[in-house]
């Protein structure tokens, strides 16, 4: 048996140029990063790995006081590691999943599924698999583990961070960090971060399945422009192809998609259009002939095309494991996006198969690889089909629109996805629960490496009330993607829908946002270098506070801002100065909806003004919003670019540092330029100094020194 492993083994080396690993169970490959092999691993059935970066180098022997190690062994035919915990860890990540923040007792099941309303499995199984778990230990120093594994698998955090696949047995690879915070920027390392979006994709967008035709999605736009409701992006589902064929679009609905996106930039929006996966198997039509031609179609397990039925009807899948397969897939967009479309949306990439095992493809179908993919069975690449799709996609859109930078919002997705795509929370329900449900979701997945999410606002599915809009749009203008959607049949979810009460609220919570976009685009940058998520959960404030580990109804933008949203009970808030703040002329203490914004002692924060939508985006007034900490000083930094384009990446950018002391009753405030070519002309500051006694404002001014006076 030896002999055959290390024959299969050595034959893969030499094919695949992979590094040793006979005699080698486990290497240091960073500064506390060690991973670990099990016996009988065999690369080829592993590697290339999907979510790392680039093949680790040992770089040393793991320490001998190395604390978190696996032990690898078979049961009942499943490969399984298991990493013991100590007690009052908190385990978190696992990446989407439905339940409470803290994972600690949950199992949950890596298979990409199509889970409608998250009700198969109770939700176990949902669009999307980190295998992935961040531990906090109760000192507040932590670790993480990811399963270099590809093949079906569950994660079971019962007693224990077991990872149990139906694949062959895997290497996992374990961080040691002095804190969650450089555990998160250690996985981000190894797993690659988000490229700058454009900005904007922060801005609101608006979509539902459908707004068809074309005269609907004009007038909508119109609209929020008429009622002064921020707005950048509307979305195109399904409805506007013919008969939901991919790259097409309805001649009645759509008889000028040129048109549409036209209208649409006219009125400074940007537009996102649906592409599925599935191709409809229909004689003569194109991307089926040029697909069958090329020979891009998963097959069955006797290798015929594989077809299932989805959207369009039967339709067959493209290989995307096959190089030639993703530069089809990628060629595919040229036409597309010369229409004037800005983003792409990759939905029902798990793959949804609506005929299907499971809502999917059978397991024994077959990829064929190419590269130094191996060909194999789709029970080691279901996971991985929609990172594929979007790493094609992204290079297609790229390739067309090559002065831009590209949008994706990708439904499927895996450990290490977050380089080629956003991505939103699926078909939830536009209930209460779910509403409540997509904060810790959201967390999660920014604990997982993906700090580019968010739910459907309102709720996909169902009716949505009033009451629970403006609740769910109050809290949802401070999570990194924000998109309102609703499904056929259900009820109008736009900002004006339910009501003049509704839709002041939607305005203020838009112009919240909107204010907040400099500060919402340098953690963008932050996220872009280092991994950080954009929304953070409240124990980032203190890791070694144990009492803020499972608070899930509040949370953190970056460092400074702690958002309360109004139906919160008793949230657990992290110790030190959190002052309230007014962003957009709100009084939060009193209104019934607008979540309670918090800034925290020794912050300052970048806010532009309010405007409808980004292009209209500039910096020329800027408020700095101080909140001096209990020695008297603030800091505060501001990153900003052109907001699309790559000049940023050689120096076209400005990284400014905001400084506040106190001096008896003045504050000295000091902006200086930290980083980049950029240099800002003529630019009027106004400075807020939030104090427990009450609120100072300078007027405008262009001096980089202020001082303010504060209350007596
Ligand atoms: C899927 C998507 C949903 C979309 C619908 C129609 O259910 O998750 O967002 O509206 O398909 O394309």
């Amino acid at each position: 048996m030896r002999k055959r492993i290390l024959t299969i083994y050595l034959f893969t080396i030499s094919c695949f140029g992979l590094s040793p690993v006979i005699g080698q169970t486990d290497k240091l490959i960073d500064k506390d990063v060690s991973i670990f092999y099990p016996a009988h691993y065999n690369a080829k059935e592993n590697q290339p790995s999907f979510a790392l970066l680039k093949e680790p180098k040992p770089m040393g022997n793991v320490p001998k006081n190395w604390k978190i190690k696996p032990d690898f062994y078979s049961k009942d035919g499943k490969t399984i590691v298991a990493l013991p915990i100590a007690k009052g860890t908190d385990l978190y990540g696992t990446g989407e999943n439905v339940g409470s923040l803290v994972r600690n007792g949950k199992k949950v099941t890596l298979w990409n599924t199509d889970n409608f309303r998250y009700l198969a499995d109770k939700g176990k199984r949902l669009y999307q698999s980190h295998p992935w778990v961040l531990g906090v230990n109760k000192d507040g120093t932590a670790f993480g583990v990811i399963a270099d594994n590809t093949w079906k698998q569950d994660i079971d955090l019962s007693d224990s961070i077991r990872f149990i696949s139906d694949g062959p047995a895997f290497r996992v690879i374990v961080i040691q960090r002095n804190s969650p915070q450089e555990v998160i920027k250690e996985l981000t390392k190894l797993i690659g971060r988000m490229e700058m979006p454009p900005l904007w994709s922060l801005g609101y967008q608006q979509c539902r399945f459908s707004y068809v035709p074309d005269t609907r999605i004009k007038s909508l736009a119109d609209t929020f422009r008429l009622k002064k409701l921020p707005c950048d992006v509307i979305w195109m589902d399904i409805d506007y192809m013919e008969r939901f064929k991919i790259f097409t679009f309805d001649k009645k609905n759509i008889p000028d998609p040129k048109g549409v996106n036209d209208y649409l930039h006219a009125k400074g929006f940007h537009s996102i259009w649906m592409i599925d996966p599935g191709v409809k198997v229909e004689k003569g039509y194109s991307v089926y002939e040029s697909g069958s031609k090329g020979d891009h179609w998963v097959q069955t397990a006797d290798h015929k095309e594989f077809n299932g039925k989805v959207w369009p009807g039967e339709c067959a899948f493209p290989d995307f494991t096959r190089p030639e397969t993703r530069t089809w897939w990628s060629g595919l967009y040229k036409d597309f996006m010369a229409t004037g479309i800005d983003g792409v949306w990759n939905d029902m990439n798990e793959p949804s198969v609506f005929d299907g095992p499971n809502g999917s493809m059978p397991i024994d179908n077959w990829h064929r690889g190419g590269g130094n993919l191996p060909a194999d069975v789709h029970l080691r690449y279901h996971d991985v089909y929609g990172m594929l799709m979007v790493k094609a996609s992204r290079e297609g859109i790229l390739k067309a629109n090559p002065d831009k930078r590209p949008f994706i919002l990708s439904r499927s997705g895996y450990l290490g996805s977050n380089r080629y795509a956003a991505t939103w929370t699926g078909d939830n329900t536009g209930n209460t629960d779910n509403m409540k449900l997509s904060i810790p979701m959201v967390l999660n997945l920014g604990l997982s490496g993906q700090a580019f999410s968010g739910p459907d606002l309102g709720g996909f599915a169902l009716n949505t009330s009033a009451d629970l809009f403006g609740q769910w749009i109050a809290m949802g203008t401070f999570f990194p993607f924000m998109r309102g959607h609703a499904a056929k049949g259900e009820n109008n979810k736009e900002p004006w829908a339910f009501g003049t009460e509704i839709e002041n609220v939607s305005r203020t919570a838009l112009n919240r946002r909107y204010r907040l976009l400099p500060y919402f685009y340098t953690l963008f940058n932050e996220a872009s270098k280092n991994g950080m998520p954009v929304m953070r959960p409240v124990f980032f404030a203190d890791p070694k506070d144990t009492t803020l580990r499972k608070e899930q109804q509040t949370f953190l933008v970056g460092n400074d801002l702690l958002i309360i949203p109004k139906w919160a009970v008793n949230p657990i808030q992290p110790k030190g100065i959190w002052r309230i703040i007014s962003i957009a002329g709100e009084n939060s203490t009193t209104d019934k909806y607008q979540a309670d914004v918090k800034l925290k002692g020794g912050a300052i924060i970048p806010l532009g003004n309010i405007i409808q939508n980004t292009t209209q985006f500039n910096l020329d007034s800027l408020t700095l919003m101080v909140s001096l900490d209990s020695n008297g000083k603030a800091t505060g930094t501001m990153y900003e670019d052109a907001g699309d384009g790559f000049q940023y990446q050689h120096g076209a950018y400005l990284l400014s540092t905001f400084t506040a002391k106190q001096a008896g009753q003045k504050v000295e405030v000091k902006i200086a330029a930290k980083g980049g070519n950029l240099k800002p002309t003529g630019r009027k500051y106004k400075i807020i100094v939030v104090t427990d006694k009450g609120t100072v404002e300078t007027g405008w001014t262009t001096d980089t020194k202020v001082s303010v006076k504060l209350p007596e």
